[in-house]
């Protein structure tokens, strides 16, 4: 058995698997009302609500199985990237549980650990795999042939995809997070959309993405617009086209070049229904597998780390106790 903690950012997660990866206990406490008052993440109140929330999550783990620490193989835990004094409670978390028991620490990379939560099982995929994991703070592209590693392909040169919607929902006046609501908000838009024009970034590879230009022609398109019930969804949809059309061009150009069999796309961004169906009727029209995220596992979770950690502990990637050389990393 395998339990997999989560800690990097703003939800508290705990999961455990047994060996084949099937999952048997799995929760999100999630800090939303906290920091919604702030208009984004506090650290500092973050790490304190991990350090409140994990050891009860880990103690139901526990009681709710019938299982104990001494059944565990070894432990998941997120190593980065993330808000340092948030994976600093959970994998002090881990270290203590993993001391007293000796066991295994599996350090897990969060961005990648997003893929995960694609697919139900690895082994199903055949052929070239390319995965995109779009979120609050990372946007990256890799390839993958020999799971659980992967190569990275592209990632964004300044700011993320969620990274975008948020910042829009806040020049909007719309509540944090800002993608569900510059998603609820553009649904009612009715009239045609505004384009967003942008300076062209040059950057060394064509298949990085970049979202601080069509962040600063918004703000530019929302300081001339007087907001109201007409123009705020007109404004949010504009936006939401803006980032969607942008991720589906990089993806339209990996495709050409890589020719991959699979698609996954996972990270909170996944769960916007627009990109999802655009990426369906691309995909379609490709002949290659789309495997999303569900929306229950786009957003950050510990199922993922623990399923990542259980292949990567299964290929011998892990540190045995006593840890000396395991610490967090932000980037
Ligand atoms: O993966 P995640 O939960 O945390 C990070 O690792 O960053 O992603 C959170 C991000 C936020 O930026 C949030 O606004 C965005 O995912 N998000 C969405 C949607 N739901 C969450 N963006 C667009 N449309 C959505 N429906
Ligand atoms: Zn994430």
């Amino acid at each position: 058995m395998i339990l997999g903690i989560e800690t990097s950012c703003d939800d508290t997660s705990v999961a455990l698997v047994d060996m084949t990866g099937a999952i048997l206990f799995h929760q999100i406490h999630s800090q939303e009302s906290l920091h919604g008052t702030y208009g984004g993440v506090v650290p500092e109140v973050a790490s304190r609500a991990h350090v409140e929330v994990l050891p009860s999550l880990v103690r139901s783990a526990f009681l709710d199985t019938g299982l104990s620490p001494s059944h565990l193989q070894g432990i998941a835990v997120t190593r980065g990237p993330g808000l340092l004094g948030s994976l600093l409670t959970g994998i002090s978390f881990a270290k203590g549980i993993g001391s007293a028991f000796r066991l295994p620490l599996i350090g897990v990379d969060h961005v990648q650990a997003h893929l995960r939560a694609c697919v139900d099982s690895m082994e199903s995929l055949q052929g070239k795999t390319i995965g995109l994991v779009i979120s609050g703070g990372h946007t990256h592209l890799f390839r993958i042939e020999n799971w659980p590693t992967m190569e990275l392909v592209s990632q964004t040169v300044d700011d993320a995809a969620g990274e975008a919607f948020d910042k829009g929902a806040k020049l909007l006046g719309l509540p944090y997070p800002g993608g569900p609501s510059i998603q609820k908000e553009a649904e009612k838009n009715t009239l045609p959309l505004l384009p967003l024009t942008k300076k062209r970034i040059r950057t060394e590879n064509p298949l990085d993405f970049s979202f601080s230009g069509l962040k600063t022609a918004f703000s530019l398109l929302v300081r001339k617009t007087e907001l109201n019930e007409r123009t705020r969804p007109l404004l949010a949809a504009s936006l939401q086209h803006a980032i969607v059309e942008h991720v589906l061009d990089r993806i339209e150009q990996t495709v050409i070049q890589e020719s991959p069999s699979h698609l996954l796309v996972g990270g909170g961004v996944s769960a916007n229904a627009l990109l999802r169906k655009k990426l369906q009727v691309f995909s379609e029209q490709q002949g290659m597998t789309l495997h999303l995220s569900p929306l229950s596992l786009a957003r950050d979770n510990a199922l993922m780390i623990a399923r990542h950690g259980r292949e990567l502990f299964l290929s011998g990637m892990y540190t045995p106790y006593p840890y000396t050389s395991f610490s967090p990393y932000t980037r």
